[in-house]
């Protein structure tokens, strides 16, 4: 009995096969088209693109020797959250999405937060008005594309149209629901009010599902195009970061992760919906029925890693990863980057700024610095930027037992290293280290009943394969350097407005 996990993420689709010892046993990934930004703070992608690349992976991981399609007993999605696809009454995509990071409603959460007030809106979505959140994309929509608009029969999340094509169905669940400002996030359906005060048509939305629940099953076109057999059963599964806090056991109170990928995330598990009344990170449910997470996120974490690739690129190829070089080259440079430092805001913020207009900055430097220090910098300050989460985590009271590393961010040891130390907190690694995609292959698992929870699930198969304790005297260094780039951000703001004027 095998389980098949397909994470539809900004980068690429990732198809993931496990088995009930929770073992890989095959992964692929096919790249997507880079999101495209025609203006400043847009970032656009094709839906069919996606599709074309699930297509592409799940197709690569059944070419595997050890895997036949009748062997996948369920699969589970997961993918990029808070995506518009806007789709017409045939099923066809009607414009790009505007995907996660894309900065360009602050009209519409302004003047959302203008009409609702902002109390009103923590209690009927548990969250405020951000401009990546899929409500004031489709409003964008709605004011500046009327034509478009007067089309759009159904608004899907990225992994729902996945799942669309995979199974004719349009079903979504409750954890990436959650980002979209349309659901009542403690009691776990779409809001009513919100429909209302939005003036939202609520048939313009799939049904809801808690995650490790079966929606459908892949259709006659789904397996014609994936080579998956037709009838094999969906579940909901969930938005990537709470599949990604499963397949890491992030689903009890006082787990807590750090995620670095694109974006970075801090994600605790809670027993309740918790509430930051600034409203500086976010309260979704998670993917584990009878649960809540928060979470805060940095915009642009990996990101700004592979910013600096693309621009400055990775030193001579020998062969290696890029990524592995640069890591390479920020362990030549003492930790505190001998004063460099990195204000990681490529594409705005969320936690803590929520400001659509930060911007990035590179800080400190002087004429013996080298771009070691550079890349050092930007490893730190996406470390830095990660602990402003785990501050606000400590001011509302949620629980943090232990944090476990997931991405990109755990996959270079010198990052490692540099998280444990500004975090001031040992860290630890799990074995499978997956992501998203590996959660959602085991809500696969729980809807095929090959587990009877999502708790017994991650008990079964998660495992720690290492942890890394924080060095004294460089975490106390860590400590003097956070308090500096806390006092980043309001400068910044401040060389931002004196500039504008
Ligand atoms: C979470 C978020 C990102 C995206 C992209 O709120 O925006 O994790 O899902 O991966």
């Amino acid at each position: 009995m095998l389980f098949l996990g397909i994470d539809v993420g900004t980068g690429g689709t990732r198809a993931i096969v496990v088995d009930v010892s929770g073992r890989v046993v095959v992964a692929a990934t096919d790249e997507h088209v880079p999101f495209a930004s025609p203006q400043t703070g847009w970032a656009e992608q094709d839906a069919r693109d996606w599709w074309r690349a699930t297509a592409g992976a799940v197709r690569a991981v059944l070419a595997h020797d050890g895997v036949r399609a009748e062997e996948i007993a369920c699969v589970g999605l997961t993918g990029q959250m808070h995506g518009s696809v806007l789709l017409d009454g045939k099923g066809e995509v009607l414009r790009p999405a505007l995907i996660w990071c894309d900065q360009r409603t602050e009209e519409q959460c302004r003047a959302l937060t203008e009409k609702i007030s902002a109390a009103r809106l923590i209690e009927l979505v548990s969250n405020p008005a951000l401009t990546g959140f899929t409500l004031p994309k489709i409003l964008w929509v709605r004011e500046h594309e009327p034509q478009v608009w007067a089309r759009v029969a159904k608004v899907l999340l990225p992994k729902d149209y996945v799942r669309f094509r995979l199974t004719g169905d349009y079903a979504s669940d409750v954890a990436d629901a959650s980002g979209t400002l349309l659901f009542d996030v403690a009691r776990r359906r779409w809001s009513a009010e919100m429909l209302d005060e939005s003036e939202i048509d609520h048939t313009l939305l799939p049904p809801v599902y808690e995650s490790p629940e079966i929606t459908g099953s892949i259709s006659p076109e789904g397996a014609a195009e994936t080579g998956l057999r037709n009838g094999t059963p969906v579940v909901a599964g969930a938005g990537d970061q709470a599949a990604g806090a499963v397949g890491m056991g992030i689903v009890r109170v006082g787990a807590v992760s750090a995620t670095i990928g694109t974006s970075g995330v801090v994600f605790a598990a809670t027993d309740r919906p918790s509430l930051d009344p600034l409203g500086r990170v976010h309260t979704f449910c998670h993917a584990n029925p009878g649960r809540w997470h928060v979470m805060g996120v940095t915009q642009a974490a990996g990101l700004s890693l592979r910013w600096f690739r693309d621009q400055f690129g990775a030193g001579a190829d020998d062969g290696r990863d890029s990524y592995e070089r640069l890591s390479e080259e920020a362990a030549t440079v003492p930790p505190g980057a001998d004063g460099v430092m990195w204000a990681p805001y490529l594409m705005g913020e969320r936690t803590p700024h929520l400001d659509p207009h930060a911007r990035a900055a590179l800080t400190g430097l002087a004429a013996n610095h080298t771009r070691a220090h550079f890349i050092r910098a930007i490893l730190e300050g996406v470390a830095f930027s990660l602990r402003d989460t785990l501050t606000i985590f400590g001011e509302m009271g949620v629980p943090v037992e232990s944090i476990r590393l997931g991405g990109g961010g755990a996959r270079s040891a010198v990052w490692r290293q540099i998280q444990a130390d500004v975090y001031g907190q040992a860290i630890e690694i799990v074995e499978a280290e997956e992501g998203a995609a590996y959660g959602a292959a085991l809500l696969a698992g729980v809807g095929a009943n090959a587990w009877p929870s999502v708790d017994a699930a991650c008990q079964s198969v998660v495992r720690i394969a290492e942890r890394v304790e924080p060095r004294v005297e460089t975490a106390e260094l860590m400590n003097r350097r956070y308090r500096g780039f806390r006092a980043l951000y309001p400068a910044l703001r401040e060389v931002g407005r004196q500039g504008d004027k």
